[in-house]
This record gives structure tokens, sequence and C-alpha cells, in this order.
């Protein structure tokens, strides 16, 4: 039996590396992947050179990256019919089949067209290599007929949501790792705003899919809030962030909200969290290393909400100091950060902070700042939505920021997801 087994392990490893990545179900596209990687990362050179090639030459990819992309209405999504037979989930599991290895296969075409060394940083490759799997894993998905297979594809969509969560924090990580062979920053920021919106898309359309599974929330179709009321996201989101902010700092100022505090509208709340976030972190961060002096008095940030017919505004007011001139235009930048700048050991936060610094390596929301990805991201998915992302800062006082997002309620000409 175990001959019998090693036999077969040892086929599985060989015929992989005879031909690559092919894949023939999709269970065994998973183990065969998780075989590549576990190769990847204690083998030598050669063994990833080869690989490598591997990547460029797929025909599969090739053809799906020539066919163009279906995008959507949140509109379209959001009126899309409630059937009783369930077969509106069917049709969404149709409709995700067919769109998302075409989706998949254009993110691959980019990290192709990264410049070669950058594309062979191994932390790159990881995220390229994870877009190939999951290529094979749904382009070879039989045709979602029935419900049973619809299960099962639900299943896989799960699965590849939760071995993608942390590709933000890898190409964070992948592009901070090359910054010096990059000469050319239009071109990185060209390619991280397309994957970055892109992987943002895929991940609504997905959650979405899933959601409507779970049909059991008031007040939700999917993943979009029918009555979604900024006020209680922006609060969640303060409680969070300040949360973090004690743990890193020890202090902590006050978030206070003002304006439209009672509106309620039609959203979709998922990427709105993660721009919050990183807004909010900002601005309490400037705000904390800016008052050093007096920490139990620190001037709080305020939030302004305003809510019209043509799309909602959301202002973050720090008394942080402000962005000085010499790198206010940089901190649009992929990688662009002052963290680690300021040699005041003061903002470690004491012992305690320490501690928590060191437990902080993890994925990017329970940190206050290091990437250096926070704005310039937030600003791609603010476009994304329709919407814009802008800043006013007065130098040596504070800052502003602006987030204008486009209602999703179909009135008007509306941004495809
Ligand atoms: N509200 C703010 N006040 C002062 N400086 C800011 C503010 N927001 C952003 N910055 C500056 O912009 C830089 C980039 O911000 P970001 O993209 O969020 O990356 P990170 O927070 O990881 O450094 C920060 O390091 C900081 O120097
Ligand atoms: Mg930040």
């Amino acid at each position: 039996m175990a001959f019998l087994s090693a036999v077969r392990s040892f086929r599985v490893i060989a015929g992989e590396q005879r031909t690559g990545l092919l894949f023939t179900t999709a269970v065994a596209s998973r183990q065969f992947s998780d075989n590549i990687y576990s190769k990847q990362q204690d083998c030598p050179d050669r063994e990833r050179s080869r690989s490598v090639t591997s990547f460029y030459f797929q025909s599969a990819i090739d053809q799906a990256a020539n066919k163009p992309s279906v995008r959507l209405t949140p509109a379209a999504i959001l009126y899309s019919g409630k059937s009783n037979d369930d077969s509106h989930i069917l049709r969404s599991a149709q409709y995700l089949h067919k769109e998302l290895p075409v989706r998949i296969a254009h993110r691959i075409a980019g990290f192709r067209g990264l410049p070669f060394i950058i594309g062979c940083n191994p932390t790159i490759l990881q995220v390229h290599e994870l877009y190939i799997r999951a290529f094979h894993i749904l382009s070879e998905f039989p045709p979602v007929v029935d419900l049973n297979i619809e299960k099962d594809f639900s299943d896989t969509l799960r699965s590849l949501l939760d071995d993608h969560k942390d590709v933000v924090t890898l190409l964070a990580e992948g592009f901070g790792e090359c910054r010096r062979h990059i000469n050319d920053e239009n071109l990185i920021k060209g390619f991280l705003d397309k994957t970055l919106t892109s992987r943002l898309g895929i991940r609504m359309l997905a959650e979405h899919h899933l959601a409507l599974h779970t049909e059991t929330r008031p007040n939700y179709v999917g993943i979009v809030n029918v009555g979604f009321s900024p006020r209680k996201l922006i609060e969640k989101k303060a409680d969070f962030v300040r949360n973090v902010c004690q743990a890193k700092y020890g202090f902590s100022p006050d978030v206070k909200l003002n304006g439209h505090v009672n509106a309620t509208f039609p959203y979709i709340a998922p990427p709105l969290d993660y721009i919050l976030t990183e807004l909010l972190k900002n601005a309490l961060r400037s705000t904390v290393e800016s008052n050093l002096e007096s920490l139990q008095n620190m001037p709080a940030v305020y939030v302004t909400v305003a809510v019209n017919e043509e799309d909602f505004v959301i202002r973050i007011s720090d008394r942080g100091g402000g962005i000085p001139h010499s790198y206010v235009n940089k901190v649009w930048d992929y990688n662009f950060t002052t963290s680690g700048n300021l040699a005041d050991d003061r903002i470690d936060g004491g012992l305690f902070g320490q501690v928590m610094n060191a437990s902080n390596s993890g994925p990017m929301p329970g940190k206050m700042h290091g990437y250096g990805f926070g704005l310039p991201t937030a600003k791609a998915y603010a476009q994304y939505l329709g919407g814009s992302l802008t800043i006013e800062t007065m130098s040596g006082i504070g800052t502003d920021v602006y987030l204008r997002l486009a209602h999703i309620d179909g009135k008007r000409e509306s941004f495809r997801i």
C-alpha cells in the first residue's frame, strides 16, 4: 500500500516536471500546485528557472487573455432578479465560470509583461503562480449545469478566495523587495493599479455569488446592502483602527463624526471598508506622531459625511502636522512610506508597543503603516468605483482627505465591476 502511494506520488511529481503546470481536475490541480510550492521553496535555482519558463508558454492562458472581459454595473447585480428555484444562483455561477478565467488570464498577461528581473522576484512569482493555478482550477472546472455542480463550484471559489487573501500584502512585499530595479515608476503603477482593482472586482463578484446562498440577512442582496449606513461602517472602522493605534503607541486620538450621519442608501461595503481603514490609520498615526509632547490631550480626527443625489463624500480631517512639500507628490507612489524614518523611540509605544509590533508582521489590516500601499491602493479602488481620492494638506497643521464615491442605484451612468 505504502509502495503504491509512493509510486503514485512519484508519478504526480514526474508528470508535473514534464508538463509544467498542466492540470486535469480541480482537486488534482490543487494538489499539484501545492507540490510545486513545496518543491520550489527548497529546490535549487536550476529547477526554479525551468518553472519560470513554463510560466510564459501556456496556450490556454494566451487564448483566454485575448478574449474581452464582460463587466457588470452594480445595478445589474443588484436587480438581477431572485428566483424561487435558485436559477439565479445557477446563472450567476455560469457567468463566473466563463468570466473569471478570462479576467485571470488578463492578469497573468500583466505579470508576463513586467520587466523580467521584477517578474522573477520570488514573492511576485509566487503571486503569478497563484493566478496560474486559479486559472487552471477554474477553466478546467466542468460546466455548471445543475445546482449540485454549482455547490462544488462555490466551494472551489471559496477556497480560491482564501488562497488569494494575502495577495495585496505579497505584492507590497515583492515590489518593496525589488524597488532598486524599478526604472519606470509609471509601468509599475499601471501594473499594480490594474492588478489590484481587477482583484477587487473579481472578489466582489465571487463574494456576491457566495452571499446569494445565504439570503437570510435582512437588507442584503448578495453583497449589496440596500440600507447601507456610512455612519455604522465609519464607527466600526474607527473602533478597529483606534485599537490598533492604542496597541502600537499606547495612545489613540478620538474619532468624531458629523454631517449626514443618518443617511442610508444601497452600497457595497467591502471596498469602502478597506479604504476607510487605510485613511483612518494614516490620520491617527500622523496625529499621534506629531503630538508626542501632549499624548493625553491629542486633537481628535473628524470624519464628515455628505450624501447627495450625485455622489457621497467622506472627508477625514486630522491635525497631524500635514505632509511636507518635499514629498507630498510622492505619497501616491506604491511603496512610498515614511514608516521607520522617525527617530523618536516614544513612537514605539514603550515595551507594550514593541511587543505588539513584533506580533504585527502579519497581513496589513493589523499594521498601522509600513508598506506604502495604503494611499495608492485606496485611490485606485476609489477610481475603480467611479469616484476619486484627493488630499488637501496644510503643511505644519494637518491634512484633509476627500473620498468621493458614486451611488450604485442605477439612476445615472455607472461604473462597471
Ligand atoms: N494624514 C496624513 N498626515 C501626514 N502624512 C500622511 C498622511 N497620510 C499619509 N501620509 C504620508 O504618506 C505616506 C504614505 O502613506 P500610505 O500610502 O498609507 O503608506 P504607509 O501608511 O504604509 O506609510 C505615509 O508614510 C506618510 O508619510
Ligand atoms: Mg497608510
